[in-house]
């Protein structure tokens, strides 16, 4: 189809994903569906990265996958597969990371946080040229666009780089042997802060009372948002520098609610915190209630789920497998 073509894909690194991963990055993947060919991929080769227990790494990509679906990935219009289940991530991969410099990847900052609390020793080559397995995830499929949230923007400048590289050194002049990509990053929920330090983004490997999983029960959720941190202050005002935590609750409301956050505030004034957060427990169990229910569907019927897996596969690796060939060939491999 002459559509432009998105892909994204989300590591099997936990039990669920988070609002961060579903604001930030799936919930544009379902809505570019509309306009896009769309690529789906649950990387489980990214995940590697973390050392996860086997039985453990295999159930979770499962229920990332069923996520996926639950949120609206459709398997009838979007292609949907397991990193693994197509070997030439891995092999563009090798490529790619003949074309980095090592400097280059150094500079990764992701790495660099990563890398200062595991020590040299508990850090892998794997985690350091993980962005290098990122670019060949994109530049496999000619993406033109790439939503992600803010923290892949770096990630995303490197893919975009070794595709005008490869295109450069490889290509006759004028020609492309790869698309160079765009990233496709939404400013109002580009970075989900955590709601016991919002200041830092909500992530898995944040503290636990931070996190809004999407699968975890109602209750949880509703005790974390009553705890979230706000201040000292009284006053409901958007004010991401002065009062994160409000700040933070206005932005992931307006985002569920589709109501703009001047007009939260409007309807907040004079109402305490603990009103504001209420209402944002109820939109996000509005939000998250019917996803949460399909995913217990979707994983009841580990067999259909498979299958559409191993659909997914096959479609993505008949793409994957030309833009190999068309690499390999202009490398002189
Ligand atoms: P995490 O950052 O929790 O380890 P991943 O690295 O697997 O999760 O991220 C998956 C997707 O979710 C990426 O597109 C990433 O940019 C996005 N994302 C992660 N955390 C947030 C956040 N707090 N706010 C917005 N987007 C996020
Ligand atoms: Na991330």
């Amino acid at each position: 189809s002459s559509r432009p073509r998105v892909f994204s894909g989300m590591q099997p690194t936990a039990d669920s994903l988070h609002l961060g991963n579903y604001l930030g990055a799936l919930r544009q993947w379902v809505q570019l569906q509309d306009t896009h060919d769309a690529i789906y991929s649950v990387v489980d080769l990214h995940a590697l990265t973390v050392s996860p227990d086997p039985a453990a790494l295999r159930a979770r990509t499962r229920v990332t996958a069923a996520q996926y679906l639950a949120a609206g990935v459709d398997p009838e219009r979007s292609i949907l597969f397991v990193q693994s289940h197509v070997p030439e991530h891995a092999e563009l991969t090798w490529v790619l990371g003949c074309l980095t410099g090592f400097g280059e990847a150094s500079r990764m900052t992701q790495f660099k946080d990563k890398s200062a609390k595991q020590g040299t020793d508990g850090t892998t080559v794997g985690l350091f040229t993980y962005p290098v397995l990122m670019a060949a995830d994109i530049l496999l499929y000619d993406a033109d666009l790439v939503p992600v949230g803010e923290d892949q923007r770096q990630h995303l400048e490197l893919s975009r780089n070794l595709a005008q590289r490869l295109n450069s050194r490889y290509a006759p002049e004028g020609t492309e042997l790869v698309t160079v990509p765009e990233p496709y990053i939404v400013k109002a929920t580009a970075k989900i802060y955590d709601l016991a330090e919002p200041t830092a983004k909500m992530s898995k490997s944040g503290n636990p009372s931070g996190l809004i999983e999407l699968l975890d029960p109602p209750k949880v959720v509703a005790k974390r948002i009553k705890s979230a941190v706000t201040d000292a202050d009284t006053v409901i005002a958007f004010d991401p520098v002065a009062k994160p935590g409000v700040s933070n609750l206005l932005s992931i409301h307006s985002a569920l609610s589709g109501v703009p956050i001047d007009e939260l505030v409007a309807e907040f004034d004079g109402k305490m915190y603990g009103h504001l957060k209420v209402a944002v427990v109820d939109v996000v169990e509005a939000a998250l209630g019917p996803i949460r229910e399909r995913v217990g569907e979707l994983l009841a019927r580990p067999d259909e789920l498979d299958e559409i897996l191993a659909v997914g596969a096959q479609k993505a690796r008949a793409i994957a497998r030309e833009t190999l060939a068309r690499v390999y060939d202009a490398v002189g491999l």
